[in-house]
This record gives C-alpha cells, structure tokens and sequence, in this order.
C-alpha cells in the first residue's frame, strides 16, 4: 500500500515535466528580453557618444560612482543593474541640446540655461515608451532634484526624491568636480568630498554623502587607472578623455 503510494502517476509525472519545461521557457524568455534591452541600451548610448563624447565618458563615470555607492548600501545586484543603468542613461536628453548649448565653452545665457536644464526631462520622454525602461525613465528624470527641494524639473524633496536619482545627483557632481576639462584642472578627491558635505543636507542626501566618501575612499586606495561596468563590456578610464 505505502509502497504504491510514492509511485507517482502517469498524468502527474506529464504536469511535472510541463511545469519544467515551462519554467526553463520563462526562464529562457527573460534572458532573452533582458540581452534585448542591453542591446536597445548600447544603442542609445553610442547615439550620445556620437553626439557628445565627453558626455558619454561622464555618464560612464556616473554609473561606476553610482554602483560603487549602492554596493556600500548594500543593494542587490538586481537593484545594482537598475541603479547602472539609470546613470549610464541619467544625461541622454543631452542628445535634444542644441550643440552651440551643450559644448559651449562659455557662460550660458539665461535661455540658453533653461535649454539645458530641460535635459532631465527629455532623458524621461526619450526612455519613457520602452517599457523595460518606464521606471529608469523616472530616476533619469530627477537626477537633479536637490534634497531641500530646490531642484528641478519637479522640486520633489527629500526622500520623495527616488533614491538613485539621488544617488546619480551625488556621483554626477563628483566626476562634474573631479574631472579635468580643456579649460580647468578636476579637484582632488578630498576637496570634492569636502564640497558635497558642505552642501549635504541642501543639495544631497546627507546620508548618502557619508556613505560616498566612505565608499570612494576605499576605492582611491584600490589605486585602479579603470573601471568596469556590467551593461557595457570594456575597460573605462577613471579619468575623463
Ligand atoms: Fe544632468
């Protein structure tokens, strides 16, 4: 009798295997959607460095920052991935500035400003129709919402601010400081981290701030020329080309 009963039936062992093959199939379906979406995000990312390659190293730069930030937050890769991918697209509206805006070397006028101040918005039309990207679209749009609420475009507050828009904040500010352009010399990392905790609390997440520098002080003494990212293949130079 016992016996009997653990022998399982034909038309149960039939809706295991099902189950199985069936799952092996999902499972088949999200790799395939996931390297589709890779695929979509490679392409509108060499349309930006077609456009603005400076901008496309900065948003490299921005990612290996931001993930460098979650991983001390301890986020999970799942959230590590989203994180990467919405600072590699935090600046893509940058492709909707005119270029007599965007590479201007001088100091924008005040119309010329708020042409630029709309690349936050433009990030969020570009990405919103996508839907594996409806939620990155959200966080590249409020990249540059300060934690007092005196950002833009929305002048969300605090933690309404989504958290890695205000991480991407934090890092997008660091390698602006850090960076050495054709005409200034990028700060060191110390006087960088000195000018986000003087602005912790207004601009930044104070609490972000200090994991930041805790984070990227371990970074420094790793004494890496490059970094890597998981989206896109290749080693990155730390310091802006
Ligand atoms: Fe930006």
């Amino acid at each position: 009798m016992t016996k009997k009963n653990n022998v399982i039936s034909i038309p149960e062992l039939v809706k295991n295997v099902t189950l199985l093959r069936l799952t092996g199939e999902v499972e088949s379906l999200k790799r395939q959607q996931k390297e589709i979406c890779e695929m979509a995000a490679r392409s509108i990312l060499l349309a930006l460095d077609c456009k603005d390659h400076y901008t496309y190293g900065h948003s490299t730069r921005v990612a290996y920052y931001s993930v460098t930030l979650g991983k001390e937050l301890g986020l999970s890769e799942e959230e590590l991935y989203d994180l990467e991918l919405s600072a590699l697209f935090h600046d893509i509206g940058k492709i909707g500035v005119p270029d007599s805006v965007l590479l201007k070397p001088t100091r924008l006028t005040e119309e010329e400003f708020l042409l630029m101040k709309s690349h936050p918005t433009k990030s969020y039309e570009i990405l919103k129709d996508f839907e594996p990207f409806q939620d990155i679209a959200l966080y590249a749009k409020s990249h540059h919402e300060r934690y007092d609420g005196r950002g833009y475009p929305d002048g969300l507050k605090g933690e309404d601010i989504p958290l890695y828009s205000r991480i991407i904040l934090i890092a997008d500010t660091f390698d602006a400081m850090t960076s050495t352009r054709p005409y200034r010399k990028g700060l060191p990392y110390e006087v960088a981290f000195n000018e986000l905790e003087e602005f912790s609390g207004s601009q930044f997440d104070p609490e972000l701030v200090v994991h930041f520098i805790k984070a990227m002080q371990k970074e420094e003494a790793k004494d890496e020329k490059t970094f890597k990212l998981t989206i896109i293949d290749g080693d990155f130079e730390k310091q802006a080309a």
